[in-house]
């Protein structure tokens, strides 16, 4: 197998905050390697149109605490179409890029295995999304940031919720994953978590009003995932009016405020470890795989699995919030 003499490295799909801690540890640990580095910009649309820096140490000094990512980001519709990957594969080698560092989500990732089965590229993947919804690995970069803004967030509507006794309804993010309402609800406290997984099991507003609310209780924070079938939390007031008009209920939705923001620790951490890896990988001759983390240990994850096998979200997690709100 060729040694890997130089690297692209790209951000692509929704941004998520860690990710300029994860293009600093590919940049530097590629570098400190013996490797070329090349910066792409927004994502596979750079590759499509040749819009490419040469990326040196210094490229990514003073970066590490921003959020957002210097690379910028897009969601490449050219890159679906085989004549637009082609075009992506000639600019890369007439560039002397030899492989690929992703760092995206599920569609990202999916678009890295689609371009490396075709044309035979090593690419290794990061997992970069607020939404925590790929498969073999228990967090991604931008997941803790995201939890920790809809905390302080809903600490806030919390003073409001008691004071007017209030049922409220937060959307969270999360692309048909339930993670951040479930997880943000456990973290802040919160009477309930609606989430897109339990959809067909049962009718989690019914439940929760008929069920969930102890009648001392004069206020109620749910965290609702954003759901495009159900209407989010601007759905759920619907229902509530036309179903339950004893309550008063108020919406928030955070949407992209839950993906800016200077990264947490453990997201910095996350990124540079996993950034790191990515080099070690490419110079193992791993391919085709994304960076996971499972049980505090760095693992190998193919795309395939990576982009199809979600965790799951059972009766069981939603019960805790529940148990804990009486
Ligand atoms: O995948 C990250 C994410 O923020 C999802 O949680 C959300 O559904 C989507 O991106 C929003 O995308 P856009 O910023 O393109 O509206």
């Amino acid at each position: 197998m060729a040694q890997v003499k130089c690297i692209g490295v790209l951000t692509s799909g929704g941004d998520a905050p860690g990710m300029n801690a994860a293009i600093r540890a590919v940049t530097r640990a590629a570098i400190f390697n013996g490797m070329r580095v090349v910066g792409i910009k927004r994502g596979y649309y750079g590759l499509v149109y040749n819009e490419m820096e040469e990326f040196y140490s210094k490229s990514v000094s003073n970066i590490i605490q921003q959020g957002g990512t210097i690379l910028k980001t897009a969601r490449c519709k050219e890159f679906v179409t085989p004549e637009g990957r082609k075009q992506a594969f000639d600019n890369m080698r007439a560039e002397g890029i030899d492989a690929l560092v992703v760092i995206g989500g599920d569609g990202s990732l999916s678009g890295a295995r689609i371009f490396a089965e075709e044309y035979d590229i090593p690419i290794v993947g990061l997992p970069g999304t607020i939404d925590n919804d790929l498969g073999g690995t228990d967090s991604t970069i931008g997941y803790d940031t995201a939890l920790n803004t809809i905390v302080e967030a809903v600490d806030k509507i919390r003073d409001t919720a008691t004071s007017h006794e209030r049922l409220f309804l937060v959307e969270v993010m999360g692309h048909m994953a339930g993670y951040l309402a479930l997880n943000g609800a456990i973290a802040s406290g919160a009477e309930a978590a609606i989430v897109p997984e339990m959809e067909t099991e049962i009718d989690q507003l019914a439940d929760l009003i008929n069920h969930g609310f102890r009648k001392s209780k004069n206020s109620a924070i749910v965290l609702v995932a954003e759901n495009p079938a159900t209407g989010g939390a601007l759905g759920l007031k619907q229902r509530i009016k036309e179903e339950f008009p004893e309550y008063d209920a108020r919406v928030t939705i955070l949407g992209h405020l839950q993906r800016g923001g200077s990264p947490t620790a453990a997201d910095r951490i996350l990124a540079s470890r996993m950034g790191a890896q990515a080099i070690t990988a490419l110079k193992e001759g791993q391919r085709n795989v994304m960076i996971g983390i499972k049980n505090g240990e760095l693992v190998y994850v193919p795309f395939s699995k990576a982009t199809t096998h979600k965790h799951t979200i059972g009766s069981a997690e939603l019960d805790i919030v529940k148990m804990l709100s009486i």
